[in-house]
């Protein structure tokens, strides 16, 4: 069983499920309103947990009523949060998603304690593989690729100006098809794998500029696709360092990400190995 770690956000999310997503200025009723436990950081987390990993996760929570309930998933389903601390006086990260039928999503993030995280809580961090994205702040991320020595995968989401160093020791670089186009030339600095997700099209696993393989998602009845991407990021992260062969991995975790979109909710329908591996054997 591998050991992850992940340095990352923690939020409650504030879901509407709405008829179709609002244009700039348009107000739009009617909507369905949910909580669910989010934040890319935890739902990388609870990811790797649920496909069979020992998960840690280094995060700043409020020490809010919230907190409670966007650690719940995470204390239910095993994830280690000793290094997930509640900072006094500040508000739980919280985001603000607008769901369509189709499963397309707009979000919206009031990171509170998530800015609190500090390069001090990045320096010793020991497991196989560390995955990082960009909701906490970035020198906590510059800091964690310089100190850590094992597979270390960053999640270019949401997408920010991030120091060249960070890429350079990246084994995995995750984007999807936005934010590639955002990072550009730029990605081309990763020496090690980048990955790109097309939601159902097919994503691509490239490595100096040479597409090592590729992979169709499964097609799901999508009502959700929020933690989707985080649920690729975990699953290839899982793969790779389990040792599975590059098309294998990304077959996995394309496969994983789609079970992700099935229900409502990131963390609710992030989903078993047994779930994966049952998919992708047809059963
Ligand atoms: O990637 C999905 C996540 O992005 C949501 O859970 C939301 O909290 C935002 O951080």
């Amino acid at each position: 069983m591998p050991t992850i770690a992940v340095i990352g956000s923690v939020n409650l999310d504030i879901v509407a499920k709405v008829a179709r997503l609002p244009k700039p200025g348009e107000t739009v009723t009617g909507a369905e309103l949910a909580k669910y436990p989010g934040g890319k950081g935890a739902n990388q987390a609870l990811a790797a947990k649920r496909l069979g990993s020992d998960v840690s996760l280094i995060a700043r929570v409020g020490d809010d009523a919230a907190a409670d309930e966007a650690l719940a998933l995470l204390r239910e389903g095993g994830v280690d949060l000793e290094q997930c601390r509640a900072v006094e006086g500040v508000a739980t990260g919280t985001a603000l998603i607008a769901v369509s039928p189709s499963g397309e999503n707009h979000i919206v993030v009031a990171p509170g304690a998530n800015r609190m995280l500090t390069e001090n809580d990045a320096g010793a961090v020991e497991a196989d593989a560390l995955i990082c994205q960009l909701e906490v702040p970035v020198p906590v991320i510059v800091h964690a690729a310089k100190s850590f020595d094992g597979f270390f995968c960053v999640n270019l989401a949401p997408a920010a100006e991030i120091d060249v160093t960070v890429l350079q020791r990246a084994d995995l670089v995750v984007v999807n098809e936005t934010e590639s186009e955002w990072y550009g030339a730029s990605l081309e600095a990763c020496d090690g794998y980048v990955a790109t997700t097309r939601g159902k099209g097919v994503a691509t696993l490239e490595r100096n500029g040479e597409l090592v393989t590729e992979a169709s998602p499964p097609t799901v009845d999508a009502v959700d696709t929020t933690g989707a991407g985080d649920t690729f990021t975990a699953a290839l992260t899982v793969a790779l360092v389990e040792g599975q062969p590059p098309d294998e991995a990304l077959q996995f975790a394309c496969t994983a990400g789609a079970l992700a979109a099935t229900a409502m909710g990131a963390q609710p329908s992030l989903p078993s190995r047994r779930a994966v591996e049952e998919l992708e054997s047809g059963e």
